[in-house]
């Protein structure tokens, strides 16, 4: 039926109103309602399926409309419970969060479908990590084609726990990067220098190097975004100062217009981590080159609305 014809003939009208009608109420009942009435079926509505397609068409546009958008991770780590994570997903649905952050939880595994079903659909959801490969013998591992399943959209890899106390290469962590990506997952690429390294005055050089093992396998940088987390910083309340961090964040810039190039430079997004909380976010993110933060401890409290909304 083309358009003009609805137009000129009544009948056609109440046919189509009654198929649209139909259409709702059968979408209802198959489980599909949550596009339909989302406030009448609330609990349906919470679910992250539903909200997906309901938001599909406009956040895409909106990412794609951004320059370089505030984004902020939390990482769980290997913390947390089915009560305590019910606790923080209630926190993050209630709270007012800037829609011009990207936000996305990294949990444990274990956890990630239910952190999925209980986060709003705005907020992505991260493995910690994954393997080189899609599936096969390897024990105790999980693939990126897992995460996508359950309705992970991202993974954080190379975090210098994986890198110091499991041994994790920068080949081996690029390699992973290269098939998240292949695989269709965002990557939070993480690098950062040790205590030792930066009183040597090697900061420069580790990233660089860590960041050369990435750019050898990665040809397209838009689903990356990477992590600068000084090692010395992590978990112990010592954060960089802004002006550290931008140092570090402004230097990287410089090597990816040396070595990349100047449009990946620009579009980039850098996070800072390493002990950032609600008292020292806001002054980190008003630095130019820092994008946005992948938080740890704090991420596990309710401060940690008040990280996602520091550039509110
Ligand atoms: P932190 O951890 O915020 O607890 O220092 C950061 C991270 O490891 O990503």
């Amino acid at each position: 039926m083309t358009k003009s014809s609805v137009d000129k003939n009544p009948q056609n009208l109440i046919d189509l109103t009654l198929d649209t009608f139909k259409t709702m109420v059968s979408q209802a009942f198959s489980g599909k309602f949550t596009a339909v009435f989302p406030k009448l079926f609330k609990s349906q509505w919470k679910t992250y399926e539903g909200q997906k397609k309901f938001f599909a068409k406009s956040s895409d546009t909106g990412c794609k409309m951004a320059g370089r958008k505030f984004c902020v991770g939390g990482n769980w780590k290997m913390n947390g419970d089915q009560k305590s994570i019910a606790e923080i997903c209630k926190t993050l649905s209630e709270a007012s969060l800037d829609p011009n952050t990207d936000v996305v939880i990294g949990c444990p595994a274990i956890y990630l479908m239910y952190a999925r079903n209980l986060l709003p659909c705005s907020v992505g959801v991260a493995g910690q990590n994954a393997y080189k490969v899609a599936k096969g013998a390897f024990t105790g591992e999980i693939s990126p084609a897992m995460l996508k399943d359950i309705g992970a959209d991202w993974v954080i890899l190379g975090h210098s726990e994986r890198r110091a106390i499991f041994q994790e290469s920068d080949d081996l962590i690029a390699e992973k990067a290269e098939h998240a990506l292949a695989e269709g997952l965002k990557v939070i690429a993480c690098i950062g220098e040790t205590l030792e390294e930066r009183e040597a005055g090697k900061t420069n050089d580790v990233v660089a190097r860590q960041m050369c093992a990435y750019a050898k396998k990665i040809r397209d940088w838009t689903n990356v975004v990477v992590a600068y987390e000084p090692v010395w910083a992590i978990g112990t309340g010592k954060t960089a100062t802004p002006d550290q961090a931008q140092e570090v964040h402004a230097y990287l810039r410089k090597w990816l217009i040396e070595n990349i190039s100047k449009e990946v430079s620009d579009s980039l997004r850098i996070q800072y981590g390493g002990s950032v909380t609600a008292a020292n976010a806001k002054e980190l993110a008003k630095k130019p080159d820092i994008d946005g933060f992948l938080v740890g401890g704090a991420s596990l409290k309710p401060e940690f609305v008040d990280i996602i909304n520091a550039r509110k």
